[in-house]
């Protein structure tokens, strides 16, 4: 099984267009040694040394027709009309892993979309982007039980997915937004059946508890929230009256934040941040806060890295 990030920045990308905070002003000037990244998105499938092989998209980002044009692997040229992509799994609603979906229409038959019924409710209602594919290609929607029962997407063999809701927030469109439900995320452990070598994927979770520290623990890898640094980053910088674990984003340091649960998976698991906003000191390569990974053993995700479990 092999991970390829697509996209490893939150919603906005990295520089954000309308943002002059130090990190997009420092990237533009060259001021600050980062890259640029795309929104949130990753596409697995069998690692089985065969580049012509189908996948598993997860998420649809907003950036997706440049995604897409940058991977060769997304792109098999089989047939005059062809894709890589299997399937899609949404691990939630938001704008930066649904609005993607659109960019898909052209599709010559329905697009296989697996998604929990409160994201599939929300994209007929809130942000009914499923409605408006209908008059396109359509969706095919299957239903993700988030209570841990494992699933395989058809076209993508040798990939086993298990989902878990997780403690987050729905989208701000969602008319239950500030009524959580289970489902509105999850988070997703995918094993590769031949191997037994599996990577637990989150990259919205605004808490750990035990039971879901235990499914981290059995992962070869994990790709978790790597959103912010610190629980008011957006509002020291006057960019936002809510913190980071009010929109579902636990913040990576200060007490119980993501740094000390990491801390305590075990020495062989590969710890990988992803989904990582603009804002987050973690993406100048140069900080002291980017050092501290490094010491804690921790990647910070790229656009276009691939992960092996
Ligand atoms: C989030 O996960 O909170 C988002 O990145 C917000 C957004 O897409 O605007
Ligand atoms: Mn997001
Ligand atoms: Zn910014």
């Amino acid at each position: 099984m092999r991970i390829t990030v697509l996209g490893s920045s939150a919603g906005g990308g990295f520089p954000q267009w309308n943002c002059n905070c130090r990190n997009c002003a420092g990237l533009r000037h060259g001021s600050v040694r980062a890259v640029a990244r795309t929104q949130s998105s990753i596409f697995v499938r069998p690692d089985d040394g065969d580049d012509g092989v189908d996948g598993i998209l997860f998420n649809a980002s907003p950036d997706i027709l440049e995604q897409i044009r940058s991977d060769p692997v997304l792109q098999p040229g089989r047939a005059r009309r062809d894709t890589a992509i299997a399937g899609v799994v949404l691990i939630d609603g938001q704008i930066d892993h649904s609005t993607g979906l659109l960019m898909l229409r052209e599709r010559a038959s329905p697009l296989p979309l697996w998604c929990t019924d409160p994201v599939a409710e929300d994209l007929n209602q809130g942000h009914p982007i499923l409605r408006v594919l209908s008059h396109f290609c359509g969706v095919e929607r299957r239903r993700i039980a988030a209570d841990g029962s494992p699933f395989e997407i058809p076209g993508v063999p040798g990939v086993s997915l298990r989902a878990y809701a997780l403690s987050s927030k729905a989208a701000p469109y969602s008319p239950h937004r500030e009524a959580p439900v289970p489902g509105d995320n999850i988070g997703v452990l995918m094993t590769d059946t031949a191997s037994g070598r599996s990577a637990f994927y989150a990259p919205g979770l605004g808490e750990i508890t035990p039971p879901l520290f235990d499914t981290m623990c059995g992962a070869d890898a994990v790709l978790v929230d790597g959103t912010f640094w610190t629980d008011d980053e957006m509002r020291a910088l006057g960019l936002s009256k809510k913190t980071a674990r009010e929109i579902g984003h636990l913040p990576q340091s200060g007490p119980g934040g993501m740094l000390e649960w990491l801390d305590r998976l075990p020495a062989r698991t590969r710890r990988l941040l992803i989904h990582v906003n603009n804002t987050n000191p973690i993406l100048d390569e140069d900080s002291p806060e980017r050092a501290l990974l490094h010491s804690h053993g921790i990647e910070v995700c790229a656009d276009k890295m691939t992960i092996v479990p």
